[in-house]
C-alpha cells in the first residue's frame, strides 16, 4: 500500500479535486492530513471551522482515498500559547524559553497542555471517529523530534519532585542511591531538588540518569491518553505514530510505542547520511550524498518494526532534496524506487511519501514533493509508479515477516549512559550500536532489535553492542535462552543508579562470565592499536578494557597479550571497540558456528529476505554481479545489477 502526506489547508480548495484524481491515478490508497492544522481547526478558543476539514476528507474520499488523521498537538496555535505562555518548554542547555514561531513548542511537564491536548483530540475523535473515510489516526507528530523531550521549566521542575518522591519515597534513599554526599549535593527534603541543568560544571550522572528516566515517563504519560481518547471514539481505527531515529526521541521507544498498533518510521535516507557522516572522509560521504549509506535507512526500519515485532508504516518518504540537512543532494536516479522496495522488504505494509507538492511559502519552500508548485511532476513520480508495479508484481505485502535468526538487544537506558558519560569522545552508543549492526547487514544477515524483556527463544545469535544496566532477570533469561551470547564493551558496567559496581564491571554479567574489568582506557578515535584473534591481525582503539579474565577462554588478546575478548560456554565478552572488519569476520564465525546464512555479495549490495522473497540492492552507481547459481529464478531484475538497482529472486527452499 502507499500514500502520501498532504496539506489541504495549503492550497485553494479548487485544486483539492485535481490532486485527489491524481493521487488515485497515481495508485495511492492513504492520505494522511491535519498534523499541523490546529489554527484552522480552532482558529479561536473553542470556535471550530470544520467545514474545510471536512470538504478535504469528502474529496479525497470521493477519489477512493483513504484518510489517516492526524492530531494537530505538535503545533499549539498562538492564541493558546498567549492564553498559557507556560506551555512554553525550556531549553535545558541556556534556561531560555523556546517559544512560538515553529513546532514542537511545548512541554511534556505542562498540566495545561496535556489538557488541551486532550481537549482538541476529543473534538476531532468525536467527529471524525466514525466517519467511514477516516481510517485511522497518527498522534501527534515526531514526538520529540527537535531535542523537545527535557525541558528546563519551573513546571518540569516540580513533575521531577514529584517523581523522585514516588521512586525513592524517602529522601535519604535518593541521596544514598544519587552519592550525593559527594561534592556536598545532599537534599534535605525533594521540595529541593534541581534539575541537573545550568551548573558550573559536569552534574551527578545518577541525578542526570534520573531526569531522563523522568523526561521519558511524562512523554509517555502526554501520549497515552491521547491514543485512550482516540481509542473511545473511534474503535475499530488504526493507531500510529511516526517516530524519528529512535536514538534521537531520547526516550523509551518500547514504552511509547506500546499502546500503538503499529509503529511508523520518517525515511529521509539523505538528511540523515549527511548529518551521520558529517565528520567522515569526503570519499564516504561522496559515495553515498545521494544514495544513503546502505544501512542507514534499514537501520531505522528494522528498530521501528522491532519496538512491536509487527509490520510497520513509512510514514514519509524523501522524494527529493531536503531542506534540513547540511547539504541537502537529489537521491540518484534510481534510489525513491530502491528506498521504497527496501522498506517493503524490512517489512513495512505501506509507504507514504512526503509531500504531496512542494510548499512555495514558509520553512519548506526548498523542500521537494512528488509535484514541483506549478504541479510538475518531479522525478519521484515515476519512480513511485514504479515501485507501486513492482510491489504488486511481487505480492510484498502478503509475505509475512522474516524471522531473524540474529536480534540486537537495545535500548535507551544505554543510549543515556552513553551521552551522561562520555569517558572518551569516540564512544557513542549509537555509533557502537550501528557499526554492529552494519557488520551484520554487511553479511546479509536480518536483524531484529529487541528489548531485554522480549522473548529470546526464537534467536540462534542475541547481541548486545551497549548494556552497561543489566538487570537480575536479564541474565535469568539469558541463562535459560540456548541462543550463543555476544556482548560488547560496557556491558553491566553501571548499576541502575548509575554507580559502579563494587564488584567491578561487567557487574551482575559476572554471573555468565566470571571475568573482572580492572580499568577502561579510552583513546584517541586514530591511535589505534591491534587486536589479534584467529591468527589475523585486527584494530582495536577508542575504548579498551583491562581484563581480568579469569578462568574464561582467552578469544583475542590485545598487542601486549592481555584479553581484550573472552567467552564463557555460550557467552562472549568483547573489552573494546574495534574495527568494522573485525565485526564482520567475527559475526561471520559466529553465524557459520550456528548455522545461519549470510551473503557476501560485495561493499554496496545488501541483501534482505521478507517470506519468500530474496532482496538484492545495489548501493554503488556501478553495475554489479550477483553469484547467483544458475537456477535462481529472477523475480524482477537480473543477476548483472544495474546501478542503484534491485533483483528480487525465490529464497532457496522455497
Ligand atoms: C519531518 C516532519 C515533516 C517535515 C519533514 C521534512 O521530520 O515530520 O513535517 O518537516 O520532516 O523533511
Amino acid at each position: 500500500m502507499f500514500g502520501v502526506c498532504y496539506y489541504p489547508e495549503h492550497w485553494h480548495q479548487s485544486q483539492w479535486d485535481d490532486d485527489a484524481t491524481m493521487m488515485a491515478e497515481l495508485g495511492l490508497t492513504y492520505v494522511r492530513i491535519g498534523e499541523f492544522a490546529w489554527s484552522r481547526i480552532e482558529p479561536l478558543p473553542g470556535e471550530y471551522t470544520f467545514d474545510w476539514l471536512d470538504a478535504a476528507i469528502a474529496t479525497l474520499n470521493r477519489a477512493g482515498l483513504k484518510v489517516v488523521m492526524c492530531t494537530p498537538t505538535a503545533t499549539p496555535p498562538k492564541w493558546l500559547i498567549d492564553s498559557y505562555p507556560e506551555i512554553l518548554p525550556v531549553d535545558p542547555e541556556t534556561g531560555l524559553i523556546r517559544g512560538f514561531g515553529s513546532r514542537r513548542h511545548y512541554d511534556f511537564s505542562s498540566v495545561v497542555y496535556l489538557r488541551e491536548s486532550l481537549r482538541i483530540t476529543e473534538v476531532l475523535a468525536k467527529r471524525y471517529g466514525d466517519h467511514d473515510g477516516v481510517v485511522g489516526w497518527q498522534t501527534d507528530n515526531e514526538l520529540c523530534c527537535h531535542d523537545t523531550a527535557l525541558s528546563g521549566s519551573k513546571v518540569a521542575q516540580q513533575a521531577f519532585q514529584d517523581w523522585c518522591r514516588q521512586r525513592y519515597t524517602d529522601i535519604d534513599k535518593l541521596n544514598t542511591d544519587w552519592g550525593n554526599v559527594f561534592w556536598s549535593m545532599e537534599y534535605r527534603d525533594f521540595s529541593e531538588i534541581d534539575l541537573p541543568i545550568l551548573a558550573v560544571t559536569e552534574t551527578n550522572p545518577a541525578h542526570r540518569l534520573a531526569h531522563h528516566r523522568f523526561s521519558s515517563d511524562q512523554v509517555v504519560n502526554y501520549h497515552n491518553p491521547m491514543v485512550e481518547m482516540i481509542r473511545h471514539y473511534a474503535p475499530g481505527k488504526f493507531i500510529t505514530h511516526n517516530f524519528i531515529p529512535m536514538n534521537e526521541t531520547a526516550v523509551d521507544n518500547f514504552a511509547l510505542a506500546a499502546p500503538l498498533d503499529f509503529t511508523s518510521y520518517d525515511n529521509y535516507p539523505l538528511g540523515r547520511t549527511d548529518l551521520l557522516l558529517t565528520g567522515a572522509p569526503t570519499e564516504e560521504l561522496r559515495r553515498y550524498m545521494r544514495t544513503g549509506h546502505p544501512d542507514f535507512a534499514t537501520y531505522y526500519h528494522d528498530q521501528t518494526r522491532g519496538l512491536l515485532n509487527r509490520g510497520f508504516w513509512v510514514m514519509e518518504q524523501q522524494p527529493g532534496p531536503v531542506n534540513w540537512a547540511n547539504n541537502n543532494p537529489r537521491p540518484a536516479p534510481g534510489m525513491i524506487r530502491l528506498w521504497t522496495l527496501e522498506a517493503f522488504a524490512h517489512g513495512a505494509d505501506c509507504v507514504c511519501y512526503f509531500r504531496w507538492r512542494q510548499a512555495p511559502f514558509a520553512q519548506e519552500q526548498m523542500h521537494a514533493g512528488l509535484l514541483r508548485p506549478d504541479n510538475s511532476k518531479t522525478e519521484a513520480w515515476p519512480e513511485a509508479e514504479q515501485a507501486m508495479a513492482e510491489v504488486a508484481l511481487l505480492d510484498i505485502e502478503n509475505q509475512p515477516l522474516q524471522a531473524a535468526s540474529v536480534a540486537i538487544v537495545t535500548g535507551v537506558e544505554a543510549q543515556w549512559v552513553s551521552d551522561i558519560e562520555k569517558q572518551g569522545e569516540a564512544y557513542d552508543f549509537n555509533n557502537v550500536q550501528l557499526s554492529y549492526y552494519i557488520a551484520l547487514r554487511e553479511l546479509g544477515v536480518n536483524v531484529d532489535f529487541i528489548s531485554v524483556d522480549a522473548d529470546f527463544s526464537p534467536y540462534k545469535l542475541i547481541i548486545a553492542p551497549s548494556l552497561p544496566i543489566i538487570s537480575d532477570s536479564f541474565i535469568e533469561k539469558c541463562k535459560t535462552s540456548t541462543a550463543q551470547f555476544i556482548f560488547g564493551p560496557r556491558a553491566g558496567a553501571k548499576t541502575s543508579e548509575f554507580s559502579y559496581p563494587t564488584n567491578l564491571p561487567p557487574g551482575p554479567l559476572q554471573k555468565l562470565i566470571p571475568i573482572k574489568v580492572l580499568s577502561v582506557e579510552t583513546l584517541r578515535a586514530d591511535c589505534h592499536e591491534g587486536l589479534s584473534w584467529n591468527n589475523h591481525q585486527y584494530q582495536s582503539g577508542s575504548w579498551c578494557e583491562q581484563l581480568d579474565a579469569g578462568d574464561t577462554e582467552v578469544v583475542a588478546r590485545y598487542d601486549n597479550t592481555e584479553p581484550a575478548i573472552v567467552r564463557q560456554d555460550r557467552f562472549t565478552y568483547i573489552g573494546t571497540l574495534t574495527n568494522k572488519e573485525f565485526l564482520r569476520d567475527f559475526f561471520q564465525h559466529h553465524c557459520q558456528q550456528t548455522y545461519i546464512p549470510t551473503y557476501s555479495f560485495g561493499t554496496d549490495i545488501r541483501v534482505s529476505q521478507r517470506g519468500e522473497l530474496m532482496f538484492a540492492f545495489n548501493y554503488s552507481d556501478q553495475p554489479q554481479e550477483l553469484p547467483l547459481d544458475s537456477y535462481t529464478s529472477l523475480l524482477l531484475g537480473s543477476s548483472h545489477m544495474e546501478p542503484h538497482g534491485v533483483a528480487v529472486w525465490r529464497a532457496s527452499g522455497s
